[in-house]
């Protein structure tokens, strides 16, 4: 098991941002997520420090899809990261978690009308145009309110990223966005600029999630930036902002082999400003969405295993007291993960094991084959790089309680979600008599 960030081993035990697995286990209780504030927070300076131009403004727009709640928005708005949401939930959260309307980008493929009243009405900086319909709607709600709302529309570049295929985003046939080579988005492109309640700034992309190979992002790059200086000729539009998503690849295991941030980061910045020069362009901002690479190897769950079962044909599982339900991205994508035995965690690997969740589900695995040692009951399981789209993807299948979030930094643990309890389970729940 890789150690990210603060993780250390102290005499057999893994530490956490100062804090021993037994200690969040009796304070906090399993399954729990735990997050590493100090590595969320490096890794956010990497993306602020090395996405920089001295030609045009850069903006690093947290992907709030992939980790959100209160305490996560208050630091995300602390760390002068902007914000994108994709409904209204999300929205509520940033907003109460103190982010600065002008600093949240409002994505998704269908915004219900009352959410877009709800994103113009309390003064949302962007609003990330999806389709036809979602203008109609923007415009509609600008007219009545009177006031002039600032989009980006989002284009597909046909740029097909490999990845799985469930997060690939893209492609021509996607359900998000439209594609540059279709005719109608250069007529809808041309309707908004007439629009005098719009303010088009200028175009999104985001080409898929877990990508790996930074040509892809070099290549979209590219073609959206020769998009937007071609529609701005054609039309004589003022395309001024450039927003290229997310999707930057991370680790989970031994087979995913990610770029180095900061190198890239460097290599983008150049790419785009030779591709500008080139074009004699100038752009005011260029902005990114990254989710994953920001949270996922600073968050971690821990597990307190039961049962240690050997099948007939013997095979060894591990059960956890979570499942599908903490972690559905085995389940949906065929997600790996490494582990490692908490408490244990200087011990010889001596047998492979499969860990399996507690739902009624054959499909609830998290991992198959993993080398541990020993395990036995009671022992702590941590699966680590668990901070993106976990959490956030959470179910009550088999009314299970979500686990609890717990930060921790220095020696120091904050709680920033409680777990759920029963009542919870049933708070809106309506009896029958
Ligand atoms: N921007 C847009 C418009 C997106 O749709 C996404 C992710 C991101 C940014 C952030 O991408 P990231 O940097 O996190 O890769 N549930 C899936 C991932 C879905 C990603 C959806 N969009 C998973 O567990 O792998």
């Amino acid at each position: 098991m890789k150690f990210f960030g603060s993780m250390e081993a102290k005499n057999d035990e893994l530490h956490i941002g100062g804090v021993g697995v037994e200690r969040l286990r009796e304070e906090f209780g399993t399954p729990l997520y735990v997050i590493d504030e100090g590595y969320f927070k490096s890794n956010a300076q990497i993306f602020l420090d090395n996405f920089k131009s001295d030609i045009f403004e850069t903006r690093v727009i947290y992907a709030s899809k992939a980790f959100t709640n209160l305490y996560m928005s208050n630091l995300v708005s602390e760390l002068g990261l902007y914000t994108d949401v994709v409904s209204g939930g999300e929205l509520y959260t940033a907003l109460k978690g103190g982010a600065e309307p002008q600093k949240i980008y409002y994505h998704g493929n269908n915004k219900l009308y009352e959410e877009l009243e709800m994103a113009i009405e309390s003064g949302v900086g962007t609003i990330v145009v999806d389709n036809e319909n979602e203008y109609e709607l923007i415009s509609e709600i600008a007219k009545n309110d009177k006031v002039k709302v600032s989009v980006l529309l989002r284009v597909n570049p046909g740029i097909e990223a490999k990845t799985h295929k469930y997060i690939q985003t893209a492609k021509d046939d996607s359900k998000f966005g439209m594609s540059i080579f279709n005719e109608k988005t250069k007529k809808l492109i041309e309707e908004m600029q007439r629009d005098e309640f719009i303010d088009l700034k200028g175009i999104h992309c985001h080409i898929g999630s877990q990508v790996f190979d930074e040509q892809f992002f070099f290549a979209s790059a590219n073609a959206m930036i020769e998009f937007a200086y071609e529609v701005n000729e054609s039309f004589n539009l003022n395309i001024r902002e450039i927003n290229l998503g997310g999707g930057f690849g991370v680790y989970y295991t031994e087979k995913d082999n990610p770029f180095e941030l900061s190198e890239f980061l460097k290599k983008y910045i150049t790419i785009i400003e030779e591709k500008l020069k080139s074009l004699q362009f100038n752009v005011e901002s260029i902005s990114i969405e990254p989710g994953r690479s920001l949270i996922n190897n600073a968050g971690s769950t821990i597990y307190t295993i039961g049962s240690v079962k050997e099948t007939i044909t013997g095979l060894q599982y591990i059960f956890i007291d979570g499942g599908m339900t903490d972690n559905p991205r085995h389940a949906l994508y065929q997600a790996e993960y490494e582990a490692g035995i908490a408490n244990k965690i200087n011990a010889k690997k001596t047998q492979e094991y499969t860990v399996a969740g507690k739902l009624c589900e054959t499909g609830d695995i998290l991992i198959e084959n993993v080398m541990l040692p020993k395990a036995e009951t009671g022992d702590i399981l941590i699966i680590p790089s668990t901070g993106a789209y976990t959490y956030s993807m959470s179910s009550n299948y088999n009314r299970m309680q979500r686990p609890g979030v717990v930060f921790v930094e220095n020696g120091e643990c904050r709680l920033a979600v409680k777990a759920e309890t029963y009542d919870d389970l049933i708070r809106n729940d309506v009896a029958r008599t």
